[in-house]
């Protein structure tokens, strides 16, 4: 037989039909809580997500048992519930996957963020680093969000996809966001009326939005281009929501503006950087006050000349700037260096900024060891080849930020394999309920 040969018998890899699967209801007891917050429990060898169950439960659940490794269930009712339990306080809690832990006691989940972390770095034989106490950001403070809308024949569901799910929860007060963001999408907000108007029964998108220092930023998806009197309402709307700027996309294209009152700026360290439309934005200004804080903690003594890379529109550039250092300033998006260049008030010769893949094209030799230290802010994926990079010519000191411990640890492994020594990791909780947690560390090269 080949290998190639089709075979009647069912790859492992393949999801199981639904003939293969068939419900049943289990009492399973909880072991642990898995990387995006469920509940996991072992049934013949099966490992069962569980959303909403703890870690000591006994629960009983749905579960679409089959042949795979894995399955999920539903938890129908907490037989003996965890002492770390408590009341969600979001009616939305449950169906919509905005949040996954909000039936955990703060503290524990806060220790559960940090022991994620122990075992990422432990799974990179980083075992003996010093992990700081976890600095909590509250809910309310999000700034930003992408929402999803879909117009029905009685109305309009605005909201957060169910767990897992394509589903949309229609979320009319949520506990997570600004006050301003959830007075724009809450049930007596402005944003369901005018989608209400706008779109045609079956027709859905995404409302993607930016809590700026000058007011709010919105994009629109729509499904064909309004007419004028589609017009006139988006444009009365953002007059009378006072919005800074509201663009529009049409069946996912580009972004078009549509009513730009004010530039919506963001200050970073008072320097005011106009944000360019769907551009990244640390999630509140409280935890990018307290990433800024552990980073400038962490500047090694003496230090002219750094190096931000995956500057985003310069949030950790500008406070440098300010603090009378020289940065050079890398990102992969243009239109977010073009921001950050552009930003008035900048003293002469302090910024400059480069727009480059640092994926495909990392900076290395010369450009690294010419900067006294190196800040470092990848996306979720991390950062491998930059990391290859700084590991054979970085300067004496890189500062490394990350949201996802998995991948910070095998770029620090890369460091220290390099001949960097990691020092305590800061651990800043900026997602509140959620699985996520953001880190800040620094690592010296002993010279
Ligand atoms: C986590 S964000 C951090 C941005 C910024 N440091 C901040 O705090 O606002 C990651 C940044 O990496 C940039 N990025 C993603 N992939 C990249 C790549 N291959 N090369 C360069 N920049 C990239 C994104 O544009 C984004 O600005």
């Amino acid at each position: 037989m080949t290998a190639n040969r089709p075979s009647n018998r069912r790859s492992p890899r393949r999801p199981a039909t639904a003939r293969e699967r068939r419900t049943e209801t289990l009492v399973l007891t909880v072991d642990a809580l898995g990387a995006q917050g469920d509940g996991l429990a072992s049934h013949q060898g099966q490992r069962v997500f569980l959303p909403g169950a703890l870690p000591g439960e006994r629960v009983r659940a749905r579960v679409a048992v089959g042949r795979s490794a894995e399955a999920r269930g539903s938890v129908d009712a907490v037989l003996t519930p965890s002492a770390d339990r408590v009341a969600p306080p979001c009616p939305h809690y449950g169906p919509c996957g905005g949040c996954a832990l909000q039936h955990l006691a703060p503290g524990a989940l806060a220790t559960w963020k940090r022991e994620t972390i122990r075992q990422a770095l432990g799974h990179r034989g980083l075992t003996d680093t010093v992990l700081e106490p976890m600095v909590s950001i509250p809910p309310g403070t999000r700034r930003r969000a992408t929402l999803g809308w879909v117009r029905t024949t009685v109305g309009v569901v605005l909201g957060f996809h169910g767990p897992a799910s394509h589903r949309l929860e229609d979320v009319r007060n949520c506990a997570l966001l600004s006050p301003t963001l959830a007075g724009l999408v809450g049930a007596g907000g402005p944003l369901r009326p005018l989608l209400g108007a706008l779109a045609t029964p079956g027709t859905r998108g995404q409302v993607v939005l930016a809590d700026t220092d000058t007011g709010l930023d919105m994009t629109l998806d729509l499904p064909a281009p309004p007419d004028l009197t589609g017009r006139e309402r988006l444009a009365a709307m953002a007059e009378a929501a006072d919005l800074a700027r509201l663009g529009i996309r049409l069946g996912g294209t580009a972004w078009e503006p549509l009513t730009a009152r004010r530039p919506p700026q963001v200050r970073f360290a008072n320097l005011p950087v106009t944000l360019p439309p769907l551009a990244f934005l640390q999630p509140s200004r409280e935890g990018e006050a307290a990433i800024t804080a552990a980073i400038l903690a962490r500047l090694p003594k003496g230090a002219a000349r750094g190096l931000d890379l995956f500057a985003g529109l310069g949030t950790f550039s500008l406070p440098l700037v300010a603090r009378g250092l020289a940065m050079h300033a890398v990102d992969g998006v243009a239109e977010a260096m073009g921001a950050l260049g552009a930003a008035p008030g900048v003293p002469p010769r302090r910024l400059s900024t480069e727009t480059r893949n640092l994926a495909r094209d990392p900076l290395s030799g010369p450009a690294l060891a010419r900067a006294d230290f190196v800040v470092f802010d990848p996306p979720r994926a991390g950062a491998r080849a930059q990391a290859d990079a700084l590991a054979t010519s970085g300067p004496p000191t890189v500062i490394a930020v990350s949201c996802n411990p998995a991948t910070f640890a095998r770029d620090i492994r890369i460091l220290v394999d390099g001949g960097y020594r990691l020092a305590a990791v800061a651990p800043i909780d900026q997602f509140p309920w959620s699985a996520h947690v953001e880190l800040v560390a620094a690592l010296q090269r002993p010279s």
